[in-house]
């Protein structure tokens, strides 16, 4: 709560400023038409609004123009609060992917590129005559210039990594192997940034890469669940 507090005042304090925002925010996806985007998460992003017992969360409804105003304003406050040469990673779909490149680049990042996570074939049921849509994307940029590291890297562009349901603990969650391999940008011990924490899964790659992560989440069940997943992987790591 000290660090929110210290975020929105802008006081956050020289140790505090962040390696890296690694996160996953509601795509606001799902169609062209109003009432298909209002539709809840779950019938949007799981087959046959199937749930498996996660809970849904809330602030998927934005529509094209106050998708691109919200998150540049929270990229914006994001970045703000980075050293310089962080790198900043915000994964999207392929509906918004061309308004996530503009949100990176607005929000003062220097726009580097796009990583594509390939869930692999069995992601979605096929539709005649589509080509899968198998991949989400991470579009990534830096503030200011790419750092030149020593110490790790080049990062793989393409990451190949399917959905395990055991594995899965929010309707849109990613997997662990991804976000351990995504939060390598930042330094060991270094301090990452998730304002869109679901159950926490760029906080558990952290603790097992030896990374440190700041997470906000607004649903109360999914904060519960991150905190008993984060103290499995303590638990694990000691
Ligand atoms: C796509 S999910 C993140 C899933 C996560 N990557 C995982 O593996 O579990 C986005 C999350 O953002 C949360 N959220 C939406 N609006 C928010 C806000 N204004 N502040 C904080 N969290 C928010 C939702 O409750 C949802 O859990």
């Amino acid at each position: 709560m000290e660090l929110l507090n210290q975020m929105r005042t802008g006081k956050l304090g020289k140790d505090n400023q962040f390696d890296a925002v690694v996160t996953d925010p509601p795509y606001c996806s799902g169609a062209a038409t109003k009432s298909a985007r209002d539709a809840d998460p779950a019938s949007k992003y799981c087959q046959n609004g199937n749930r498996c017992g996660r809970p849904n969360f809330e602030g998927d409804h934005r529509d094209a123009r106050s998708f691109e105003f919200w998150c540049t304003m929270w990229l914006t406050l994001a970045r703000r609060h980075c050293k310089t040469s962080a790198y900043g990673l915000v994964f999207i779909d392929w509906r918004q992917l061309p308004l996530m490149t503009n949100i990176v680049q607005a929000s003062g990042f220097a726009w580097k590129g796009i990583c594509v996570w390939n869930k692999g074939r069995a992601s979605r049921s096929p539709h005649k005559g589509y080509f899968r849509h198998q991949a989400e994307y991470i579009v990534w940029g830096t503030n200011g210039k790419v750092p030149k590291l020593k110490d790790r890297g080049p990062f793989d562009g393409v990451h190949s990594i399917a959905v395990k349901q055991a594995d899965k603990f929010h309707i849109t969650g990613k997997p662990t192997k991804l976000l351990r391999e995504l939060v390598q940008v930042a330094p060991v011990g270094g301090l990452i940034l998730d304002p869109f924490a679901g159950s926490g899964t760029t906080g558990i790659a952290a603790v097992h890469e030896g990374r440190r992560a700041v997470l906000f989440e607004q649903s109360e069940e999914y904060c519960e669940i991150a905190a008993k997943r984060l103290e499995a992987a303590e638990g694990e790591v000691k």
